[in-house]
């Protein structure tokens, strides 16, 4: 003989409230989107600005050292000194322009780095692996940058 009453689907424990207060889920929904817009609204951009520049016809030591920025530089100062990284700022910037900002300044920072200062990327650790004929490389570059973008003297 077999049964022939239907099994229920589950078992429905009559303890387990069912019709729960929608206020629980409403404040947890409240405070997520709370907490999101906090992070969101909160957060501080780091990502630097990006500069427009245009890179001149370059002599042979000026090449040798757009080589040197972009392998060594470029991490933190971005491809050909325009910023756009989170570790370091553009260098093709007012701030840098050569009247205030002699081409001997650009060795100190290759050779001793440089302490937080005027920014909030961190410090730059020197640059211990360039020998001086690879610093003066990156400087003529540098210059020459500065120069093809209102930045020399
Ligand atoms: C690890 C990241 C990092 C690397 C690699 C790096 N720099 Fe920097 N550099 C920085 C940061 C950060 C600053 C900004 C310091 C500040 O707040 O003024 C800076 C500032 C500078 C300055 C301005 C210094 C001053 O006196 O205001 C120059 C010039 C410079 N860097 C050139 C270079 C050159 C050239 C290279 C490659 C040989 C290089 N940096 C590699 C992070 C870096």
């Amino acid at each position: 003989m077999t049964d022939q009453s239907p099994t229920p689907l589950r078992e429905i424990d009559p303890d387990v409230p069912r019709n729960r207060s929608p206020i629980i889920f409403m404040a947890i929904v409240g405070i997520t989107a709370i907490s999101i817009a906090v992070v969101v609204l909160g957060r501080d951009d780091r990502r630097s600005i990006k500069a427009t520049i245009t890179v001149p016809q370059l002599n042979v030591a000026e090449t040798r050292g757009r080589e040197i920025f972009n392998g060594t530089c470029a991490t933190c100062h971005g491809i050909d000194a325009i910023g756009d990284t989170d570790i370091g700022p553009p260098l093709m910037h007012p701030y840098y322009r050569m009247e205030i900002f002699p081409s001997d300044m650009v060795r100190r920072a290759i050779m001793l780095g440089k302490a937080q200062d005027k920014w909030k990327y961190g410090h730059m650790p020197a640059q211990i692996k360039l020998n001086e004929n690879e610093i003066t490389d990156v400087m003529k570059y540098f210059d020459a940058l500065r120069e093809n973008n209102s930045l020399g003297n």
